[in-house]
């Protein structure tokens, strides 16, 4: 792809205010489309509650303990990291009404994006409730401590860096949760995330489809922000108590490791909006795309040395396992 040379003359650095308003019509334009695709659903539906029972304490119930959880152990532990992520929605709503406004076309997708992702965090807590899936007084715990910290953005800096992340950060969740159901051992569990993948795949659109007119409008800025973003990529729920463990074992687990980010989440972005193959950049992007080209050489290269650590880890509780039933 070539970049038409129809910049205006003389612009040499775009501002953030600059860009907004040169992608306002770009954000009504898919605002409008994101509402012709984006279905309504009902998150009530997705909840079998009729396998919900008291708990201990004011009701008197019975307390919780794992030999009531259905799923499989990794996905519990992926569950709990990609409840709270969801739950963190205040914060990346401060985030983005920050940085994108609250008027316009950009204030309605903002409360449009909030709405619909109100709804994640709805759905999984009550099935995960009504299921006893996951020890519930761990899981407020963790909620209080990870809200109370709060969010803050890498990007907060620079729009297009914002709108570069949330492109790629919007498929990682998609992916995330889409991998987690089909882990988890149980067909309602799979059926609710598989859902939830849903929206953030139209998220995910939305924002990729902007990050498309960014790179025609603002090239060589918008490539800096690209590879900065791929170069620097962590996920919104990496300051939560536990996450560097939790990610260990759904990496092993095979929902979410340096092979599905590179081949999942990074390339596809990339791909679609031919970013590797963008001619007449300035020194600027230039450079930025040879750095982002080198980044995903050793990234692909890492990848595969997991992949091997990972059969091999595999094998090992293979083996323990025939042992034990041997
Ligand atoms: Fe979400
Ligand atoms: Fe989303």
């Amino acid at each position: 792809m070539t970049i038409a040379p129809d910049r205006p003359a003389g612009r040499t650095h775009w501002t953030d205010a600059q860009l907004l308003h040169a992608l306002e019509e770009v954000v009504e334009r898919e605002l409008n489309r994101h509402q012709g695709v984006a279905k309504e659903w009902m998150p009530h539906e997705y909840v079998p509650w009729s396998q919900g029972r008291d708990f201990d304490g004011l009701m008197g119930g019975e307390a919780w303990s794992v030999e009531q959880s259905r799923v499989t152990d990794v996905a519990r532990v992926s569950l709990v990291v990609n409840l709270l992520t969801e739950d963190n929605l205040p914060s990346y709503h401060h985030e983005i009404a920050s940085m994108f406004g609250r008027d316009g076309a950009w204030g309605t997708w903002v409360h449009q994006w909030t709405a619909e992702e109100g709804r994640h965090s709805i759905v999984m807590r009550d099935y995960l409730l009504t299921t006893r899936a996951v020890d519930p007084v761990a899981l407020e715990r963790a909620r209080m401590t990870h809200m109370a910290e709060g969010f803050e953005s890498d990007n907060s800096h620079s729009m297009l860096h914002s709108v570069a992340y949330v492109s790629f950060q919007e498929l990682a969740t998609r992916i995330s949760h889409r991998n987690t159901g089909h882990n988890s051992g149980d067909p309602a569990c799979d059926r609710m995330l598989a859902r939830i993948a849903t929206d953030e795949n139209l998220h995910m659109v939305f924002y990729r489809n902007l990050l498309k007119a960014a790179l025609e409008i603002a090239p060589d800025q918008a490539m800096r922000a690209i590879a900065d973003v791929v170069i620097n990529f962590r996920m919104p729920g990496h300051s939560m108590p536990g996450f560097e463990r939790a990610a260990v074992q759904i990496a092993v687990g095979g929902i979410y490791n340096l092979r599905i980010h590179h081949d999942d989440v990074l390339q596809p972005v990339l791909r679609h909006l031919k970013v590797m193959e963008i001619t007449g950049l300035g020194p600027e992007g230039l450079q930025a795309q040879q750095e982002l080209g080198f980044f995903l050489e050793g990234l692909d290269t890492q990848a595969t040395r997991f992949d091997e650590r990972q059969a091999a880890i595999l094998a090992r509780r293979q083996a323990a396992q025939e042992r034990r039933a041997g």
